[in-house]
């Protein structure tokens, strides 16, 4: 039985500070984690107000960044185009690289933070510019369709973007019967599947997703009945074939939201379950997560530092800066 502390003598608990803000990420942070995170976010909402800083974070953040400090969350194609929007001075991406550099690219002229340099991408590694260009000559007169996750060089080199949220209806709306899609082929060879557009692919995969195999999903159904299986595109297309559904971070929202099944399955980096069950806590997350190392770069305290320096500020070369705007902005006239 739970003795009152006035009656067993014991020192009451003092309140926890944003106590509001505790109730949403009471699952995965203990109070005394709290206790130590809270002076940071205290930090982090006061320099937003005095630097005019908007903090856009994916949805793979964790949910101490994801449920607090952040004033925009979502999956790639939402970041961007609240990058294209935004009239604040300073845009603060909690998320990798590839994301600020869009938003600088959008941008030219704010100041973009990421809080760690080194948050990347095996995506965007996974091709040069010179690479594209070789595509082209091999392909002459074949568009190229490149996936947010590259450098804005890569972009610069490309005819449009697209997202996981997009490709399809980007993919479509060029009206060619054949397109370059790089550079993951897991997601180029999951589009070919719903379009009768032929797709060349680049060997290009992302280190979180195709760890997933078939077998994972066979074991989730095995252990869980009933369970909806919800998998990223950047899954193998196999994998994609055993789930119920695939779409980006956002669509996995989206349908949680609509459909509110009763045991949902996230395919994709661990801190999504978390970052959605807070809003449905009658619905049972399995969560066959693996974690994404360059998300996770990102803290409260390395916010908290770019912030107060106002730096690592990201910054994009002017000779690549036109190219790698056209492509992203074609993207967002495709609604
Ligand atoms: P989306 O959020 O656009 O689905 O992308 C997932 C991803 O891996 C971003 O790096
Ligand atoms: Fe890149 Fe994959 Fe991490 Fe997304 S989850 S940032 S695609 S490595």
């Amino acid at each position: 039985m739970l003795r009152d502390p006035a009656e067993t003598g014991a020192p009451a608990r003092a309140p926890l500070p944003f106590p509001d803000l505790y109730a949403r990420v009471a699952r995965h942070v203990p109070p005394m984690e709290w206790e130590l995170l809270a002076d940071d976010i205290a930090a982090i909402l006061a320099l937003k107000r005095q630097r005019n800083a908007v903090l856009l974070a994916h949805n793979y953040q964790a949910p101490e960044i994801f449920h607090t400090v952040a004033d925009i969350v979502g999956d790639s194609l939402a970041l961007a185009r609240e990058a294209a929007e935004t009239d604040a001075d300073v845009i603060l991406l909690a998320g990798v690289h590839f994301m600020a550099e869009t938003a600088k690219v959008l941008n030219p002229h704010k100041v973009v933070l990421i809080p760690d340099e080194e948050a990347g991408c095996s995506l965007a590694e996974s091709i040069r510019p010179e690479d594209v260009r070789a595509l082209k000559a091999r392909h002459p007169g074949v568009p190229v369709v490149t996936y947010v996750n590259t450098s804005a060089a890569v972009k610069a080199e490309s005819d449009i973007c697209c997202t996981s949220g997009n490709a399809k209806a980007v993919v479509e709306a060029l009206g060619v019967p054949r397109v370059i899609m790089i550079p993951d082929e897991y997601l180029a060879r999951n589009i070919a599947a719903q379009t009768d557009v032929e797709i060349i692919t680049w060997n290009g995969r992302c280190e979180v997703h195709e760890r997933f195999t078939p077998m994972d999903i066979a074991e989730i159904r095995d252990i869980h009945a009933d369970v909806t299986v919800i998998a990223h595109p950047e899954c193998p297309p196999d994998v994609v074939a055993a789930a119920d559904f695939a779409g980006s971070t956002a669509e996995m929202v989206r349908f949680v939201a609509d459909r509110r099944p009763a045991r949902v399955a996230l395919v994709t980096e661990c801190s999504m379950g978390d970052n959605v069950a807070v809003h449905y806590p009658e619905i049972d997350f399995v969560k066959p997560c693996n974690l994404c190392p360059h998300m996770k770069r990102i803290t409260l305290k390395n916010i908290r530092a770019a912030l107060e320096r106002m730096a690592p500020q990201v910054e994009v070369p002017a000779d690549i800066l036109p190219g790698a705007r056209a492509s992203v902005e074609r993207m967002l006239a495709i609604r």
